[in-house]
């Protein structure tokens, strides 16, 4: 239970709760589109989110519950993977539409003061000079409340939106992305801080002794650098990444202060991950307590897991996550029988953790029909039912694990978005698990307060 004794005075009570907890951070997951088309919509969000009233609603709703972030996932295709047609991505809304969430960053940082933004851009796709003068403008305007997610990028379909015929296997993809990222901090750092000196009396606007140029030779890419901006509060924006592989492990404990894990493994699994994500970032020389893991977590508030669904309903969820799964692995599934194990011979083009999980269910015999359908309405963790109960168990799961925080699929889960703030967020600031104000100012300071 969540109750302390009630012999405590409150002073005590509140001792002994913040000691007993751990305190974990808050995130929130969720994209530059439509929110819950497939469920739950409602007409009014459905056709007006674009004008971007409803993100700014909802960083002003997520600062309010003193959320660390807004983490936008993002990818640059439409979907036809899927038997070869663009119908059932429109249909369904799963990768399209989707507009760029980099101009919507300052919207919502303009209508709130604290909560950070964190963005999805690709390494495959920007040129990173572009990238790094993009966020580093993007930093200034919100103060400092900027993050990039790193990504690689697995579809097909949006490499040939920029001239390729096939992304590079996942390897490169990886050995470009290090070679990318090491580029785009030096070009942050080719404004030193104190370079800006606005001195009227001596006329000088910039020491230009503390603007270098970067003159980066790679294997890949090549720039001389300095950037044309100003040093932004941040000096770089926060570095964010979501990867599983072992090269994936690596390149996040290297550079990416929000990790970005899932809970398919249950917390034995969630609790390996981060220990080896934090012993990783030790091995690169890093102090592991400056990358946080954040754990994906779906949430049915209020309900019981997804049980008995109507035929439309179920048709509509299977669809979609044939959609999302075949752009995102590459896979076309549908070549396989749905009513059958897939295949374990079957290869992925990336996300290869997502595929692995796919396999584990083929392997004990569930259908691909089965194993996709199970995964919407599903909580690994038992994350279903009261908010007591959710606020209970995330306090629970946190502790066994021993950190650093939740990201809150809303993706399609928005009409949880009440609950979730009004009644779990009190819940767990009242137990003394998570902030109940920011002490922080950046994105970064917040994310260190505890
Ligand atoms: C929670 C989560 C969010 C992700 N968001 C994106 C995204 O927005 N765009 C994208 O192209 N890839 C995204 N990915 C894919 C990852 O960047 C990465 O490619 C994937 O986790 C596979 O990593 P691995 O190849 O190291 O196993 C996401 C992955 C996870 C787990």
């Amino acid at each position: 239970m969540l109750l302390v004794a009630a012999n405590y005075s409150d002073l005590d009570r509140k001792l002994v709760l913040a000691l007993s907890h751990i305190k974990f951070h808050l995130g929130y997951f969720t994209k530059f589109g439509v929110p819950s088309w497939s469920r739950n919509a409602d007409i009014e969000t459905a056709t007006q989110w674009s004008n971007g009233s409803f993100h700014r609603n909802l960083a002003q709703k997520l600062e309010s519950a003193k959320f660390d972030f807004v983490f936008f996932e993002d990818s640059v295709t439409v979907a036809d993977k899927y038997s070869g047609s663009r119908e059932l991505d429109l249909k369904h809304a799963v990768y399209t539409p989707k507009h760029d969430p980099l101009p919507l960053l300052p919207l919502m940082t303009r209508c709130t003061s604290k909560i950070g933004v964190i963005a999805t851009a690709s390494t495959s796709f920007y040129p990173p000079y572009l990238l790094a003068r993009l966020y580093s403008t993007i930093d200034s305007l919100s103060g400092g409340r900027v993050g990039w997610n790193i990504v690689t990028s697995s579809e097909t379909a949006a490499a040939r939106n920029f001239g390729m015929d096939e992304l590079p296997p996942p390897a490169e993809r990886y050995d470009r992305a290090e070679e990318y990222v090491e580029l785009a901090k030096a070009l942050w750092d080719s404004w030193e801080e104190g370079s800006l000196v606005a001195d009227l009396e001596t006329g000088v606007y910039v020491d230009h002794t503390k603007v270098r140029a970067v003159d980066f030779v790679g294997k890949w890419y090549k720039s001389r650098g300095p950037l044309n901006t100003l040093r932004s509060p941040q000096g770089r924006p926060v570095l964010a990444q979501a990867g599983a592989s072992e090269r994936g492990r690596d390149f996040a404990a290297k550079h990416a202060e929000v990790v970005v894990g899932t809970t398919s493994g249950g917390v034995e699994g969630m609790k390996s991950f981060r220990e080896d994500i934090r012993r990783r970032a030790e091995s690169f020389g890093r102090d592991p307590d400056e990358c946080k893991v954040f754990f994906l977590l779906p949430l049915f508030i209020n309900k019981r897991q997804q049980g008995a669904m109507s035929e439309k309903e179920a048709t509509a969820l299977l669809e979609y996550g044939l959609v999302m799964r075949s752009s995102s692995l590459n896979i076309d599934f549908s070549k396989y029988d749905l009513d059958a194990p897939l295949p374990q011979d079957v290869e992925a083009g990336g996300h290869t953790s997502a595929l692995d999980a796919l396999k584990k269910a083929s392997a004990a015999g569930i259908s691909l029909r089965e194993t996709i359908l199970s995964y919407y309405g599903k909580s690994e963790l038992g994350m279903s039912g009261p908010a007591e109960a959710i606020a209970e168990r995330m306090i629970d799961v946190m502790d066994q694990i021993g950190g650093d925080g939740f990201l809150i699929e809303g993706n399609g889960l928005t009409s949880h978005l009440g609950a979730l703030t009004e009644q779990i967020i009190p819940l767990l600031q009242h137990e003394g698990a998570v902030r109940t104000e920011y002490s922080g100012h950046t994105l970064r300071e917040v994310l260190r307060e505890f």
